[in-house]
Parts: structure tokens; sequence; C-alpha cells
């Protein structure tokens, strides 16, 4: 079959969470390789191009510093679709894969429509020989589906498909990327996947050790991410499912997290309880490995994977819960101030934070939400509220009304100052991790609350203690 195929040439179509930061470390490890990543949305391409580095369309500490190095060097971002790929050996399909919102499979399946276009338009304008890579999670035996479009409506050329999922987190994606536990590549195995592999093998190695790169067949990598992100979540859930316990029996889950993460046969990652997943991937990937499993007529294993979904939603529900409880059973005309939004600390991102599920509880009682994020934008917040009215699909907030979004923008006030958002109010939830929410001046926030004054730290990040001895009175996430 010859020696391996040096790639000069890549695109990605997607310009988003993986997308992006993925062919900017690619760029910046690679300088003989041309990257271009495009995307359908203006926009987003124009902010990926914008010469002031704080507009860049995601925040991820260290990017921006990265892009700089490679950008309009062998980096560029465009919205010439057909002019990448016709260019490129190597295209990336990193286009969104959310869960489907209609027909068959509704709540469940991956919605495919985006992956379903790039694919008939990479087959309507490629000329020659080309290697595709799957980067967007995807349900087991896409790569089948992809190849079937490519090759019934190509133009004769020859297209190798590889799966090649990415493990980065967001928050850490630049150290992730730089320093991943493992690249995993699937691809076909005869002489032609083989050597499809290979060339993809040659760009990562480029700086990630021999070892570290795992080639497997397709569908093991396609099942791999499932499973991946399956056994992350899982492990929150089981975490979170002990809080439960631990508040009614007066134990402390992050001592049990320290107690049992010490054992190395368990280990100390994803062990910290809190308010909940979000983020794109958790849900969306264990409903597809469910619609999997259901398709493949295996219930029991569907049932198994379908709790560490509902466990997430009934923590989600419990803190919401506690809050309105404790509040003398109403929070109706109430000023609760939220700190975070975001699924987690370092993200702009929103998606599935448990945040917006918390907030839609507390707004069903009419409460009056003021919320503050550091990187969060006013729009997106109203943009997650608002989605969450039209797509009911989680357990507990089924049972809640819809609202209209002037109802909503009546109760919800989103603040740039941290304190202006705390002042007067009855009560603070603390909803993402971020650092800076510990060095806050807590004193200064007690005198200017309501009394009681109460904090519900949904990530434990602050003493209890410092908190109680201010004035405060503290619920925390698992602790009795
Ligand atoms: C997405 C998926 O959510 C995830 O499962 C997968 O592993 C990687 O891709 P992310 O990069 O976080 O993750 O998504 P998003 O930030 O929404 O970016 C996708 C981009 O693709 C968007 O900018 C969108 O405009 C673009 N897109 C989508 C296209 O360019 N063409 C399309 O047909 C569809
Ligand atoms: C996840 C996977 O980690 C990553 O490998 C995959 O590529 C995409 O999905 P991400 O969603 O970006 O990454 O962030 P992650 O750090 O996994 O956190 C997911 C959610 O779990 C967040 O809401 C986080 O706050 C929560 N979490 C995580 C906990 O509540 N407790 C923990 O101990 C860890």
């Amino acid at each position: 079959m010859g020696k391996t195929r040096t790639i000069k040439n890549i695109c990605c179509i997607g310009a988003g969470y993986v997308g992006g930061p993925t062919m900017a470390i690619i760029a910046q490890k690679c300088p003989h390789v041309k990257v271009t990543v495009v995307d359908l949305n203006e926009q987003r391409i124009a902010d990926w191009n914008d010469a002031d580095l704080d507009k860049l369309p995601i925040y991820e500490p260290g990017l921006a510093e990265v892009v700089a190095e490679s950008r309009n060097r062998n980096l560029f971002f465009s919205t010439d679709v057909d002019k990448a790929i016709d260019e490129a050996e190597m295209i990336f399909i990193s286009v969104n894969t959310p869960t489907k919102t209609y027909g068959v499979g509704k709540g469940m399946a991956a919605d495919l429509k985006h992956i379903e276009l790039c694919a008939r338009q990479i087959a309507r304008v490629s000329k020659d020989d080309k290697i595709i890579v799957e980067k967007s999670t995807l349900p087991v035996r896409t790569a089948e589906a992809l190849r079937t479009i490519l090759t019934s409506t190509g133009n004769h050329v020859n297209f190798q498909v590889l799966s090649s999922p990415e493990f980065l987190a967001e928050g850490t994606a630049v150290a992730d990327l730089h320093n991943p536990d493992r690249v995993l590549i699937g691809g076909d195995e005869d002489a032609a996947g083989k050597k499809a592999i290979d060339a993809l093998v040659e760009v990562y190695e480029n700086w990630v050790p021999h070892e570290k790169i795992i080639t497997t067949r397709v569908w093991s990598s396609e099942l791999s991410k499932l499973t991946a992100n399956a056994f992350l979540a899982q492990r929150v859930s089981s975490i979170n499912a002990i809080s439960a316990l631990c508040e009614k029996t007066g134990a402390d889950v992050d001592e049990i997290s320290k107690a049992i993460g010490t054992d190395s046969r368990i280990g100390a990652k994803f062990l910290k309880s809190s308010v909940g997943f979000g983020g794109s991937c958790f849900q969306k990937d264990i409903l597809n490995l469910v619609y999997l499993c259901q398709h493949f007529n295996l219930p029991e294993v569907a049932t198994y994977w379908e709790q560490v979904i509902k466990m997430n939603d009934y923590q989600k529900h419990r803190f919401a819960k506690k809050i309105i409880d404790t509040l003398f059973n109403t929070v109706s005309g109430k000023k609760i101030a939220f700190l975070g939004w975001a699924f987690k600390k370092d993200t702009n991102d929103t998606r599935e934070s448990a945040t917006i599920y918390v907030a839609d509880e507390l707004l069903q009682d009419r409460a009056e939400i003021h919320i503050y994020d550091p990187k969060v934008t006013e729009e997106q917040i109203f943009v997650d509220l608002k989605y969450l009215q039209t797509n009911r699909i989680g357990k507990y907030v089924e049972q809640g009304e819809m609202m209209s979004m002037d109802e909503i923008r009546s109760l919800v006030t989103v603040h740039s100052d941290p304190y202006s958002a705390m002042q007067s109010a009855h009560a603070i939830a603390i909803l993402t991790e971020w650092d800076e929410f510990k060095s806050y001046d807590w004193q200064k926030v007690y005198s200017e609350m309501l009394k009681p004054a109460f904090v519900f730290d949904g990530r434990n990040i602050i003493s209890k203690e410092d908190l109680e001895e201010l004035g405060f009175q503290v619920y925390n996430i698992g602790k009795g």
C-alpha cells in the first residue's frame, strides 16, 4: 500500500468548543500543516478572526495565546466551506450532535442531521481522495452511515472514515490537548484503513508520545467515547446519591470522597459532590447509550444507565427544593442571588448547566433571581431560560408550567457586579465553583443581606464554619 501519506492540509467543519481548540493546538504543534476551521455561523468565524483576542467565541484558559501564535500563519477561520473541503487531505467533522427534539428517538437519540449535511457536502465538493475524521461524539456505527453517503453520492473518489473522539474537558481544554491521557483512533482493519490511521497517528506524533496513541476498530472507538462519558457521569451521580444519605445521617460527603478516593482502585478524581453535572456531553451521551441499548433489545442495560441521569435530575431538584423549603416553603417575591451560571468553572459554556434547572424550579415558585457569572453573557442566560421553556425533557421540570419570556424577564436580573447581585438578598445559591467566589468579602455581603441570611453552597467551595461565624445560615451538599 505504499508509505504513509503525510498530511499537509487539514480542514475542520465546526468551530465550536471542540473544533476550535483542537485545531488551534494541531496548528500550533504542526506548523508545516495548514489548518482551516470552517463554520456556517458567520458571526462565530468573525469572532475567531477578531483582532481583539478577548472576543474569541470561546473562553478557555490559555487558548487566546495559542490562537495568537498560529492564526493567519497556518491556522485559518473561514466560512468558505467548499474551498476548505476541496483543498484538504484530511477533514475533521466537529459539528454539534444534540439530542433529537422531534420524531423517532425524541429526547434520546442523537440528531445526526448536521453530520449528514456535512457528509453530503464533502461528497459533492471532493475531487480527490480524502480521510474523514469523526470528532463529534456519535452513536456507534455513524461512521458506517457517513461512508454510505460519501461513497454513494461522491465523484468516485476514495474516502476513508476514521473515528477519533475528543476527550478534552472544557475549562482545561488547552492542557488536555497538550498533554492528553491518550488519543484514540479507530479505523478499518484493511490496508487502506491502516494507512489512513497511520496518517492521523503521524499528525498526533508531532507532540503526543507514540505509546499514548491507541488504535482500534471504528466501532470500538465510537463506543469508547460514550462509555468514558457514561463512567465519568456515573461517578458524579454515585457520589451525589451518597450526598443525600449524608444529609440524613450527619456524615460529610467530602470526607467520604477523600476516604474512598485514596483507594487506588477507586481513584480520587470525579468524586466531588455537586448540584448536578451539566455540559453538552454527559446527558446527551448517556441518552444516546440508552437509546442504543433499547434499539438492540437490551432493556436491563438501558435502565441501568438511565438511572445515572435520573439521579442527576433528582440532585438538581433536591437542591432547588431545599432552597424553597428552607425559605419557609415559598420563594415568591424573594430575592435569590445566583453565583455562577456556567456548567463548571473556567468556561463560558452553559449547555445543560444544572443552574438552568434550579432557576426554572425557583421561577415556577415566582422567585426573583439575580444572577452573576464572571464569563456568561446576559443574552446567553435568557437564551438558556427560553430553551428550557420550549424543550422540557427532564423528569422534574416536566411538571412545571410554561412561562412566557416576558414573565421570566420580569423575574430575572443579570448583574455584572457580584455584590449588587447579593445586596438585600434573602439567600445566595452558589452554583458554579468559580475560584473568585472564595475571595469575596463575605463580611460585607452578610451585612448587606436580609436576615436570616442564607447561603446554599451547591459546590461546597466555601468553608461552612467561616460563613457560620459571620452569621450566615449555611446549607451544603452532603453535610448533615
Ligand atoms: C460538538 C458536540 O456537542 C460534541 O458532542 C462533539 O463531541 C463535538 O462537537 P461543540 O464543539 O462543543 O461539541 O459544539 P458547538 O460549540 O455547538 O460547535 C459546533 C459548531 O458546528 C457550531 O459553531 C455550528 O455553527 C457548526 N456547524 C453545525 C456547522 O458549521 N455546520 C453544520 O452543519 C452544523
Ligand atoms: C466531559 C469529559 O470529561 C470529557 O472527557 C469529554 O470530552 C466531554 O465531557 P466536560 O463536560 O467539558 O467534559 O467537563 P467535566 O469536567 O467532565 O465536567 C462535567 C460536569 O460534571 C460539570 O458540570 C462538572 O461540574 C461536574 N462534575 C465533575 C461534578 O459535579 N463533580 C466532579 O467530581 C466532576
